[in-house]
């Protein structure tokens, strides 16, 4: 299989980086706080019996994942060990080498890559020149007879940006008219900067999709890895049970209890991983007010990351590459994101903003500017 760009990158650099400014994760929670918030002991943890469990998840913890959606059972849930094994597994399962695919670009690369080894595969660009916007009539002649899966990625990676949700209803009905799958990846969800522009989770709306979503972006729990895909489609949710007998087979019983747990207290969890956001978010704006001759900078709509554009002399790869190297602060340039179906931006890079570090990492960004700001006016 072809490298996945980005986890290669940060096998690299992500536990090395002084500063890793890059996280597309809200900043994490020990177990003892996790208990804590939620009222429980370390005795109730050291309880948990660390048995096989159901492949599906434990029934309590798909009651309660079924509970964040508005028209869902815990039988429309299946749990995988991260979301990265449920896209995994959905691409698999749902695409043969005759099929074809259509997908958003730019897109976190598995969105992609996973899809390409598989069929043929078209990409539709969110337009940077107008807010990132989807052309739906890119989507309608992307369309082929053999389309067999549409997959979105809203908040979206890198840009953080939503699609209107008009618009929104519009792509489901363009699915609906074709039998197309609708493949959601909603990690990012909840985590709006103006909660009006938050959209249906695709799995309450339409009978064909799959809702991708984890305890790692919004809760800040990435390491208990626990994902899952929601749908209406209970047959498809089988066929990607019986493909996971093959992968994790079932995921980790502390973890499916800690997520349990997080899920009991996730608008805190949520309100801790917002307020965060909203401090540093304004850091990122003065930041980007005195340096505003060397880049362009714009709020996501949503996620605590976003793409802004360098403008400098060099480009935005040498300017990555001298920061982390003479500072130790980790960005993702845009190069991670290339896509192999179109042309995807070359001057942008991958900032965070969900973790407790960002005043240290914006202070070395800052000195590495303030050395090397005339050199990088173009
Ligand atoms: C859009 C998107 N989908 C899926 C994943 C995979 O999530 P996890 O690492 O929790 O498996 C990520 C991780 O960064 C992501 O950004």
């Amino acid at each position: 299989m072809r490298d996945f760009a980005l986890e290669k990158f940060f096998s690299q650099w992500e536990f090395q980086a002084k500063y890793h400014m890059t996280a597309s994760d809200a900043q994490s929670l020990s177990i003892g706080e996790l208990l804590s918030l939620a009222g429980k002991t370390m005795e109730d943890l050291t309880n948990v019996h660390l048995s096989y469990t159901e492949t599906w998840g434990a029934p309590s913890l798909r009651q309660a994942i079924a509970n964040t959606y508005d028209n869902l059972n815990a039988d429309n849930i299946l749990c995988f060990a991260g979301a990265e094994e449920g896209v995994y597994t959905a691409m698999r399962v749902l695409l043969q080498k005759d099929d074809h695919a259509i997908v958003v670009v730019p897109n976190y690369q598995a969105a992609e890559t996973l899809p390409i080894e598989i069929c043929e595969v078209s990409g539709v660009a969110l337009d940077a020149d107008s807010n990132w916007r989807l052309d739906l009539d890119d989507i309608r002649k992307a369309i082929r007879s053999n389309t067999k899966l549409i997959s979105v990625c809203f908040p979206n990676n890198p840009t953080g940006s939503i699609i209107p949700p008009d618009d929104y209803a519009e792509l489901i009905s363009i699915c609906r008219e074709h039998g197309i799958y609708l493949f959601s990846d909603e990690v990012y969800r909840l985590l709006e900067l103006d909660e009006s522009k938050r959209i249906d989770q695709a799995a309450d709306v339409y009978e064909k999709a799959l809702s991708l979503n984890v305890m790692s972006k919004a809760y800040g729990l990435p390491g208990l890895r626990i994902g899952w895909i929601a749908s209406q489609d209970k047959d498809v949710l089988t066929k990607l049970e019986q493909y996971k007998h093959y992968l994790s087979i079932c995921n980790s019983a502390s973890s499916e209890y800690l997520a349990e747990v997080g899920l009991s207290v996730r608008e805190q969890l949520l309100q801790k991983t917002l307020s965060l956001m909203t401090k540093n978010i304004s850091m990122l704006d003065a930041f980007f007010d005195d340096y505003s001759e060397l880049f362009e900078w714009q709020h996501p709509d949503g996620s605590c990351i976003a793409f802004p554009r360098f403008t400098g002399r060099g480009g935005v790869e040498s300017f990555c590459k001298n920061l982390l190297e003479e500072s130790g602060v980790l960005l993702l340039p845009a190069s991670i994101y290339r896509s192999e179906l179109m042309d995807a931006p070359t001057d942008r890079f991958r900032i965070g903003f969900g973790r407790a570090n960002m005043e240290a990492g914006l202070l070395a960004l800052r000195n590495y500017m303030e050395e090397n700001r005339s050199a990088l006016q173009a």
